[in-house]
């Protein structure tokens, strides 16, 4: 079952602290954005790949997908202030046919079983987004304060891929744009329409690489991964 990634790039990484894009700090030697890619690029599922950028990285970027041998990076358009913004305009690149993943470029282990199984259920339900069940024991605080203790076993955890079919994300993000809603993730979009989206159990070490903590924590996964 085939379809086309977005991987949205043109973060500013303030998080990370690291005085440059987050995605091109290395990994066992290899970018971050190249670990990410390369999920994709051997994945024979995957027809396209849509890469959103600043327009200040995108030579550097080129150069090294020519470097790495990425090849199927269709187009790189220049993202936004906010991803949704960087997503809407990889969006707007993409050829209509194929379930459409939404994909931070910033997670480079996701697992190619896990979007195989969100691009079957997005196939079947037209919307499906990757989660973990949440671990520790959720409160709702205000000012400092414990309101009240939410039971944990409805909670979810919410990653990237999500997978849509092309027209229902097109038409959550055209809606989104229109009423100005920013989410902070595209099923919050497809949300807004009362479409249903099927939960799709991913795995702990999808971890989105943020903060300093994350590069010890992701050296150790592909160390294990790779021992
Ligand atoms: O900052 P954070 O890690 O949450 O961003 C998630 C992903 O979205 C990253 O891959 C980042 O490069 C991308 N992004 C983007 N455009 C923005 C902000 C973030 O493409 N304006």
């Amino acid at each position: 079952m085939s379809y086309d990634v977005i991987l949205p790039a043109a973060g500013s990484g303030k998080r990370m602290g690291a005085g440059k894009n987050k995605l091109f700090l290395e990994l066992n030697n290899k970018p971050i954005l190249i670990h990410t890619l390369e999920v994709f690029e051997v994945d024979p599922q995957c027809r396209a790949i849509y890469l959103a950028v600043k327009d200040e990285e995108r030579t550097f970027i080129r150069s090294q997908l020519q470097q790495y041998k990425i090849s199927k990076v269709k187009a790189m358009p220049t993202g936004g202030d906010e991803r949704q913004h960087s997503v809407y305009a990889c969006m707007k690149e993409v050829v209509a046919g194929a379930i459409v993943l939404v994909h931070d470029a910033a997670r480079p282990f996701i697992e190619q079983a896990t979007i195989h199984r969100l691009v079957e259920a997005a196939t079947e339900k037209g919307a499906a987004i990757a989660g973990v069940r949440a671990k520790d024991t959720m409160k709702r605080v205000e000012n400092g304060i414990i309101q009240e203790t939410i039971d944990r076993s409805s909670l979810w955890m919410i990653q990237t891929p999500q997978a849509f079919d092309f027209e229902l994300l097109m038409q959550a993000q055209v809606k989104a744009e229109q009423e100005g809603f920013l989410g902070t993730d595209e099923g919050m979009l497809v949300e807004r329409l009362d479409q249903q989206i099927q939960i799709v159990e991913s795995n702990y070490e999808n971890i989105k690489i943020t903060t300093k903590e994350d590069l010890v924590f992701g050296e150790a996964i592909l160390n294990r991964r790779q021992g």
